[in-house]
């Protein structure tokens, strides 16, 4: 795991953006991963900057979501789907039949994760942005996921939705599941971009750097994968040191 210090999270988006433009430039038709939440905001920003400035085009490229809540329509403005397109998607040329998230419509959610998966291993994602959550998920790959999990419908942990109230009125509205890529997915990718940034995630990045290799913290896992790089800001970094 190749580990990068920025100073601030201004830094770590500019950083981010730059190896992803960077990845589409050397590869038009490049796979990308991509993660919601509010660490990858920044770099969204700057890759819509990039963009507009004529820098890259992501017409050949294609896009692969981590996950999807389940119980909200994708017109919910805290669906994944929505967070998308309001970020990232609307704002850049990337074409609406390579954009895939993992849908949570209708009542067969296994059959929805068969066919999420299935995608996925016909296509090889080239970079795979991720967060990290304060409990270590990935994804939503939650503590005592296996390591050979694939896409699969998830219980999340409270602590998930303590964290993601924020962007809810209240606990009550934040969905109990949701449909992740697996951790074997994950780590199928060729590259990882991990972001880790601010003060709250100052354990998580403690464990995932000097931590031992365990399910009860799956972004451990990234320690086993040969082409993993994690750009952490000074804060989050600050029991590093
Ligand atoms: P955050 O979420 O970027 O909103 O902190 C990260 C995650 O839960 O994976």
């Amino acid at each position: 795991m190749e580990v990068i210090v920025v100073k601030d999270y201004q830094e770590l988006s500019k950083v981010a953006a730059e190896i992803i433009i960077e990845e589409v430039k050397k590869n038009p038709n490049a796979i990308l991963g991509l993660a919601t939440g509010g660490t990858p905001l920044g770099t969204y920003e700057n890759i819509i900057n990039a963009y507009k400035q004529g820098e890259v085009s992501f017409k050949g490229v294609k896009t692969f979501n981590l996950d999807e809540y389940c119980g909200i329509d994708k017109k919910h403005p805290q669906s994944y789907y929505h967070y998308m397109h309001e970020n990232l998607f609307n704002h850049i040329d990337v074409l609406p039949e390579n954009i895939n998230i993992p849908s949570t419509e209708g009542n067969d959610l296994q059959a929805q994760c068969d066919k999420y998966n299935e995608l996925l291993n016909q296509n090889t994602i080239d970079l795979q942005l991720l967060g990290i959550g304060g409990n270590g998920h990935i994804g939503f790959n939650e503590p005592g996921t296996p390591f050979t999990q694939e896409t699969f419908v998830v219980e999340l942990a409270e602590k998930t939705r303590e964290d993601n109230k924020r962007f809810f009125n209240s606990i009550d509205e934040v969905p109990t599941h949701a449909i992740t890529m697996g951790i074997k997915n994950i780590i199928s990718s060729k590259k990882i971009l991990m972001l880790i940034s601010g003060k709250s995630k100052v354990d998580a990045a403690y464990n995932l750097i000097k931590g031992p290799v365990t399910e009860e913290f799956p972004a451990s896992v990234l320690n086993n994968h040969p082409n993993t790089i994690v750009i952490i800001d000074e804060e989050a970094y600050s029991k590093l040191k």
